[in-house]
């Protein structure tokens, strides 16, 4: 089996996490296929796959089309700069074509809503395209429309979670869509392992006497909450002796939709945070940094379609308040593995990070049930079958009739 990725960048998202473990899973599982991937831009991302032994092609976006965004709230840019895209579109399109053609895969796997698109346009005619929706799709009406535009050519759609299911699904009433969870690197997201300095990194003095460190890990995107994880920490009081940790940075190219570390950095000092709150800047290390934390902090506002820091915190065996909401609501259980919390509710937060920062029993238990979770139901084994499958069903090169009961995804409740 041949199966080529298409991704549009070159940072490493949420969709190219998911999407490095989807590479690693595949080639532990069938070694003898070939797994190619051809990204729309260079960057961490390619050296990441190429480490996992993955063929990597750049073909690099035109400049107009990598930089457009699908911006929700500014949609008259977002159509100017649709048009301004347009021509250049065309003519990768023709490049990809060309590219797809010579590549010759058995099946074609598309991440991100601009390769859905190119990917439906240059596939060659006879071969099965499956998008990997990884975000709500209803509430983006340009991108809803030209899906649907191009729907034919797709032959089936996986998405991250049974949330985005039924908003696909009210988009796209007559795709197949299947469920899979993403899944995590559990060796190299463990509880035990190196660990860093992260006061130094945000160029904080050290701590003086214990105290309990929490941290919001993600991109700068702005629904990933920054605001509200700040807000909720100006709520505890200095003597809880918490310390707050935004490990992360602006990774995309469009600016619209994240924060500037200058404008964070604005807001915790506007709440009276100085001293108490650092800034790490962008972190290779993920499980490294976790290990350094007490507690992890997910507060998207918006329904997290998934949420790949929930389960990378679960198996490092990190105490985790969650925003409880989406797709992210149905990967730990409530009181169980994690705390949650009401999205964009900084009350609600700091109500829950003082309940875990002042319950180091409650802390353990959560991290070792989060753990114990993760194992059963996000490891890359369960990934690998369920994509085997979809695999063997969409391909004729793969046709040895598994039945739709092999691809099913199933609740972290069962
Ligand atoms: C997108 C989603 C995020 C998810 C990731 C991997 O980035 O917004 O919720 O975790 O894809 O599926």
């Amino acid at each position: 089996m041949r199966v080529v990725f298409l991704n549009p960048c070159g940072s490493l998202g949420g969709a190219e996490t998911s999407l490095l473990e989807i590479l690693s899973s595949l080639r532990a599982a069938s070694p003898q296929w070939r797994v190619q991937l051809v990204l729309g831009e260079d960057g961490p991302f390619a050296a990441e796959a190429r480490a996992r032994g993955v063929s990597v092609i750049v073909e690099p976006f035109p400049q107009t089309l990598g930089r457009l965004g699908d911006s929700r709230k500014h949609r008259l840019a977002t159509m100017k700069n649709l048009l301004l895209a347009a021509g250049p579109a065309f003519w990768y399109r023709r490049r990809l074509a060309r590219l797809l053609r010579a590549l010759h895969p058995d099946v074609i796997q598309t991440n991100g809503f601009k390769m859905h698109l190119l990917g439906a346009w240059s596939r060659p005619a006879s071969t099965p395209l499956i998008w990997h929706i990884h975000d709500y799709v209803s509430t983006r009406r340009l991108m809803s429309r030209l899906l649907r535009l191009v729907r034919k050519a797709c032959s089936l759609a996986i998405v991250n979670s049974r949330s985005v299911a039924a908003d696909v699904q009210t988009v796209l009433p007559n795709l197949k869509i299947v469920p899979i969870y993403n899944a995590v690197d559990t060796q190299r997201f463990s509880p035990t392992g190196a660990t860093l300095d992260l006061d130094a990194l945000a160029g904080l003095p050290p701590a003086s006497g214990e105290i309990v460190r929490v941290g919001l890990v993600g991109t700068f995107a702005r629904w990933k909450g920054h605001q509200v994880f700040l807000e909720a920490l100006a709520q505890l009081r200095v003597e809880e002796n918490i310390r707050g940790y935004v490990i992360g940075g602006p990774i995309y190219q469009t600016n619209d939709s994240q924060w500037s570390l200058e404008e964070l950095r604005q807001q915790a000092s506007m709440l009276g945070l100085q001293g108490r709150v650092g800034f790490t800047g962008f972190q290779g290390d993920i499980p490294s940094a976790m290990r350094s934390l007490d507690i992890v902090v997910h507060a998207s506002t918006e329904p997290e379609p998934f949420g790949m820091v929930i389960i990378e915190a679960m198996a490092c065996g990190k105490a985790l308040v969650a925003s409880r909401d989406g797709g992210a609501a149905e990967l730990f259980i409530d009181g169980q593995t994690a705390l949650g919390h009401i999205p964009g509710d900084a009350s609600d937060l700091a109500m829950q990070i003082r309940r875990m920062a002042t319950n180091a029993e409650l802390r353990a238990n959560l991290g070792v049930a989060g753990r114990a979770s993760v194992e059963k139901h996000f490891d890359g084994r369960r990934l690998a079958s369920q994509l085997l499958a979809v695999f063997h069903r969409v391909s004729p090169a793969g046709a040895i009739g598994l039945s739709d009961r092999a691809m099913e995804s199933w609740s972290v409740r069962s």
